[in-house]
């Protein structure tokens, strides 16, 4: 299978109409914004996203922010509750900057007017899956990301550094011999540019879009991480792929998030005859890790022969229920499930790339002048599985951390030469690309999903070659082409790490391998470049 195309199109910069900026940042979600609000400092900074700025992950993010600001906490109890959740996998000092650097981040948001729930003057922290205690942050209750969102765009509204395009998808990055220089973009309306940075930060988000079902935003379809493959850098630990357990299944209604928090403060799981099953499952019960929860469920599922089971949060107060989850419970009632009444029937879907675009902890990448940061990027944070709400923080913070060393190793403009890609276009077929798409999404489900094995990775590696031999070589000419290109690039990326880690940990679960095996694997990595290709080891 192809996927060692450096450019996706023909192209030659001195003939294309461009754009120049000092940072140009990929991504409007909660990394990107708060890497540009940073690095405008240093210079002007041009905000690319492919849809409209909030389309994003972290404007569906409900749960809530992890940061350690109550009293009765402190930062080793955090750091070691993201190092157990990441099963012995996470980079310590990644994890230490997080937890110590997060308190910082947040006391900046309050700065800037966010709002965060709060019973007399004191914040009301949540808990989920992984704590040891109460130290979540919320907003409206279960519409934190949404505040986020939205005190970010505000702050980069007001800033005279700092401009939006909507509507501009990245087609490549635009790079010679291990340097980016920028990136070649189509913008809706305007057609194809050049825009030349001195730096460029990407910030694109997650790939839950690579799968049938999914949390995440339309927008997730792992672009950045292609691009940035393609582009020489190294993509690491892409095996594990956190199922978020409850997801809200009922035909017609899109998958919404359940947050973890209903079941942080009592909701509890049964299956389709209304039994309990946790307890058979983990001694932590409904708040186990994510890992195991959703593993649980699916199991439930396939004993009771149902495509879901119910979250149940009946026994709780209804005025607690409308305050603390009214997205929730306005959601659900509007599809007929009074949660006073009714069980909310569940089921796991993709959630959370744990791997993605190798960066050390500044975002750099390796890629000069070319950064990551958010989900997108992967500095062994998360381990082998992220702890519940960490991720917002991570945006924050280590969002912030690229935008300062983008800034500040900036120099001079200097004169863009030229770059030049050829393409042959062997006017293939016209190809139904809704139907590949949807049926790559399904294949990654049924093979590449909560449970794998040898048998099920070697099916899903055989049609993603088939399908590549006709996708990848293809010259497309408007984004939902090059999308499915990124998209089969990053599944493909999934299903070899996968079949290459012979163990389960955290977000990866192999049926064949279904123990942790440190002998083998502690501290292991596998990381896939262009120019390496494969390697494993303590990376
Ligand atoms: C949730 O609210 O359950 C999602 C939080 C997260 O993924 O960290």
């Amino acid at each position: 299978m192809d996927i060692t195309k450096k450019f996706l199109i023909s192209f030659d910069t001195e003939k294309m109409s461009s754009l120049e900026t000092d940072v140009l940042v990929i991504g409007s979600g909660v990394a990107g914004l708060r890497a540009a609000i940073e690095s405008s400092r240093f210079g002007k900074v041009l905000i690319i996203t492919k849809s409209k700025f909030n389309e994003n992950n972290t404007e569906r993010a409900q749960g809530g922010i992890a940061v350690v600001l109550s009293k009765r906490d402190s930062f080793k109890k955090h750091r070691e509750d993201s190092l157990r959740a990441g099963k012995k996998l996470c980079d310590v000092e990644a994890v230490n900057i997080l937890v110590k650097e997060g308190p910082a981040r947040i006391k900046e948001l309050l700065k800037w007017g966010i709002n965060f729930d709060k019973e007399k003057g004191n914040f009301l922290f949540t808990r989920e899956a992984g704590h040891c205690m109460r130290r979540i942050l919320h907003s409206q209750g279960d519409s934190t990301g949404k505040e986020l969102e939205k005190i970010l765009i505000r702050k980069v509204k007001q800033n005279e550094n700092i401009r939006i395009l909507e509507y501009t998808y990245a087609i490549d990055l635009l790079h010679k011999e291990g340097v980016c220089f920028g990136a070649i973009v189509e913008i809706k309306g305007q057609g194809r540019k050049v825009i030349y940075a001195q730096k460029t930060i990407v910030a694109t988000g997650g790939i839950g879009q690579l799968y049938r079902e999914t949390t995440n935003s339309v927008v997730s379809t792992g672009c950045g991480v292609a691009l940035a493959y393609r582009a020489g850098a190294k993509i690491i630990d892409m095996e594990f792929i956190q199922f978020h357990p409850t997801t809200l299944y009922i035909a017609g209604a899109s998958r919404i998030l359940i947050s973890e928090a209903a079941r942080g403060e009592g909701g509890v799981l049964r299956n389709k005859f209304g039994i309990k099953f946790m307890k058979k499952y983990d001694k932590e019960k409904e708040l186990a890790s994510r890992d195991v929860v959703a593993r649980a469920i699916f199991n439930e599922m396939r004993d009771t022969k149902s495509a879901y089971v119910y979250l149940d949060l009946t026994h709780l107060n209804v005025e607690f229920l409308k305050k603390r989850f009214p997205y929730i419970t306005k959601t659900c009632f509007s599809f007929g499930i009074d949660v006073k009444k009714h069980f909310i029937p569940v089921c796991p879907t993709a959630h959370y790339m744990i791997g993605g675009i190798k960066t050390n902890k500044k975002g750099e990448t390796g890629i000069v002048n070319l950064y990551a940061c958010g989900e997108t990027a992967c500095l062994g944070l998360h381990g082998a599985n992220r702890l519940a709400s960490n991720s917002l923080l991570e945006g924050l913070v280590f969002g912030y951390r690229a935008g300062i060393c983008a800034g500040e190793s900036m120099g001079k403009r200097r004169k863009a030469f030229k770059i030049t890609n050829k393409f042959k276009d062997e006017k293939l077929k016209e190809l139904d690309r809704e139907d590949i798409r949807k049926s790559l999404k399904s294949l990654m489900t049924r093979f590449v999903g909560i449970e794998r094995d040898r048998e099920t990775l070697l099916e899903a590696r055989k049609e993603m070659i088939f399908w590549s031999s006709y996708v990848i070589r293809r010259l497309f000419s408007i984004p939902e082409g090059w999308e499915l290109q990124n998209m089969l690039t990053v599944a493909k990326i999934i299903q070899e790490s996968a079949l290459l880690r012979k163990e389960s940990r955290g977000g990866h679960y192999r049926k064949d391998y279904p123990v942790e095996n440190d002998m083998k694997w502690s501290g292991k990595h596998i990381e896939f470049s262009i120019k390496d290709g494969c390697r494993i080891g303590k990376i």
